[in-house]
């Protein structure tokens, strides 16, 4: 395998427990623990805009409602996406995924982008999403891992923009899963940490796939982890693993 250029331990949803996930301030509070990788979650605007946010609908984690797919950017672009976590962050904006390629490029950081699209929009999310990361990390030394649930938004990655790399995630072992690897390209699966054992970390190095887990917030999941060799530690718990830890 070549060599893996991606820190060990990721900051999952920006350092989205400490502050908003997927904002801004989040990506601010895992950087100044000391984390230099990120994971977070990108989708569409009805217009085509890619930015971050998990769920399919707007009501958890800003002041908006409805799905996003059915809102223009500068719509989306004018909610509260910080209130709902803390007053120090009220009005805290969604932001775009070109505001977080420049925070991570200016301050070193690598990122996992995980392509999350809103329902029935899963090719044109992995597309677009795959467009605007290849112009935003032009040139860049270490580009974004894309990673998806979903096939058909990393096979339109893949078409989009072959030379990005990208990682299956697997919340199941469901039946088909290292030929859908496969024909995908992938350079790294990431499944639920409960899945990642000493064999399947085996299973996956053997067939050329680096091995990640998420989402590990427990410091005894993270040392067998680490110890039965794998390569990337996606963690909500920012502030007393990895980086943060002062280990
Ligand atoms: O990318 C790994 C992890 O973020 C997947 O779960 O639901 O937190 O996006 P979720
Ligand atoms: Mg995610």
């Amino acid at each position: 395998m070549k060599p893996w250029p991606y820190p060990l331990w990721l900051a999952h949803r920006g350092a989205g427990k400490l502050a908003p996930e997927n904002t801004l301030a989040a990506f601010r509070a895992g950087a100044a623990l000391g984390w230099r990788a990120f994971e977070c979650d990108a989708k569409l605007s009805r217009d085509g805009e890619a930015f971050l946010l998990h769920d399919d609908t707007l009501e958890r984690t800003t002041g908006g409602q409805g799905s996003p797919a059915g809102q223009d950017w500068a719509e989306l672009a004018r909610l509260d996406a910080g209130a709902w976590h803390s007053p120090p962050y009220a009005a805290e904006p969604l932001p775009r995924l070109a505001q977080i390629a420049a925070f991570c490029r200016a301050n070193g950081c690598a990122l996992n982008i995980e392509i999350k699209p809103c329902p029935g929009t899963e090719a044109a999310t992995g597309a677009a999403v795959a467009r605007e990361a290849a112009r935003l990390w032009a040139g860049a030394a270490l580009p974004p891992l894309l990673s998806s649930f979903q096939p058909e938004a990393l096979a339109a990655a893949r078409d989009a923009e072959p030379a990005l790399p990208r990682a299956l995630l697997l919340d199941t072992l469901w039946p088909g899963w290292p030929d859908t690897a496969r024909a995908l390209g992938v350079v790294a699966v990431i499944t639920h940490w409960r899945l990642m054992d000493a064999a399947l970390t085996q299973q996956l190095h053997a067939s050329g796939w680096r091995a990640l887990a998420y989402t590990v917030n427990d410091a005894t999941e993270a040392a067998r982890l680490i110890a039965q060799g794998v390569d990337g530690v996606i963690s909500d718990a920012v502030d007393r693993l990895g980086p943060g830890s002062g280990a």
